[in-house]
């Protein structure tokens, strides 16, 4: 029989994951149907327990309840219960098991697809909200020599660096922390570039040969980008790589099988 898998949010017209997974599944030859599913605002608890109740595997959670996801949850990876978020659960009769890929994903990209070892690096995230949280645990294990968080809102950042302060070097501040110093990794979880804003950055905090990363995507460069781009920034990354991996540990924690991601990203980018 088909196995039942779906990506609940609100809005889901733009969701790239069931051609993602559609595209992992034929690759690994495993029998399944993978769909997008618009959850009520006011309904995402009961859209998800209809869809299990019909014999639903799985399901992957994007914005806006990927906390809502992580209440629902029965049992939680440690990932998951580190990050305070879900974004993929897996139903077991009654029991809902709440992931959280993101991060997993992020470094995945970052350290396998763009060759970028993380261990000894100057990180800098941008940003406090859920997919900074989500990439803090994973960004740590990799022992970065320091992590700091920026954000426009400081106490959010401070309370982040505070949260996760047990799992390595990590601080926290405003944007005007970031005066005279530079960092090999500026991640943006921010979601400014969504509305084609910049956080308000100084110049020179790109060091020699450092990489810009976005975790959003789309065609050409973002603002943030274009920035980093400005200052001499050779290696720039969107977040495609990122949104493949993430769906790739989903795949592997339904199917057992972790999927090839590079001829899904090729494709995605020709698209
Ligand atoms: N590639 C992927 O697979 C993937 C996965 C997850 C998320 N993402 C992307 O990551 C981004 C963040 O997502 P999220 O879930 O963390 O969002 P979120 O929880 O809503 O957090 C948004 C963050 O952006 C900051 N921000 C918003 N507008 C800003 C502006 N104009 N200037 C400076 N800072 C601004 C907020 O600061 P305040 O705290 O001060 O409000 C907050 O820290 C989004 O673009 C999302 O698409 C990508």
């Amino acid at each position: 029989m088909t196995d039942c898998y779906a990506v609940f949010g609100n809005p889901i017209g733009h969701s790239k994951s069931p051609l993602i997974h559609g595209l992992f599944a034929q690759s690994c030859g495993q029998d399944m149907r993978y769909e997008a599913k618009l959850a009520p605002l006011d309904g995402f608890a009961a859209a998800v327990a209809e869809f299990a109740a019909a014999g639903g595997r799985g399901a992957n959670v994007t914005v806006p309840f990927k906390e809502e996801a992580f209440r629902l949850a029965t049992e939680l990876t440690p990932r998951a219960a580190r990050a305070g978020a879900v974004n993929t659960l897996a139903f077991n009769g009654t029991t809902i098991l709440g992931d959280n890929t993101d991060g997993a994903g992020l470094v995945q990209d970052l350290q396998h697809n763009l060759g970028f070892a993380l261990a000894g690096q100057r990180i800098l995230l941008l940003g406090a909200g859920g997919a900074s949280r989500g990439a803090l645990a994973p960004l740590l294990a990799a022992a970065p020599r320091q992590l700091h968080i920026a954000n426009r809102t400081a106490a959010k950042a401070l309370a982040l660096a505070r949260d996760f302060a047990d799992l390595g070097p990590v601080s926290g501040g405003g944007y005007d922390s970031l005066a005279g110093r530079q960092f090999d990794l500026v991640i943006n979880a921010t979601s400014a570039s969504l509305s084609g804003d910049l956080p308000p950055l100084p110049p020179d905090l790109f060091a020699p040969g450092a990489l810009a990363y976005d975790m959003m995507y789309g065609k050409g460069d973002t603002v943030f980008l274009a920035f980093a781009r400005e200052q001499g920034t050779a290696r720039l990354a969107d977040g495609l790589g990122m949104l493949v991996e993430q769906a790739a540990e989903a795949f592997l924690l339904w199917r057992g099988q972790r999927p090839q991601t590079g001829p899904v990203m090729a494709q995605l980018r020709q698209a």
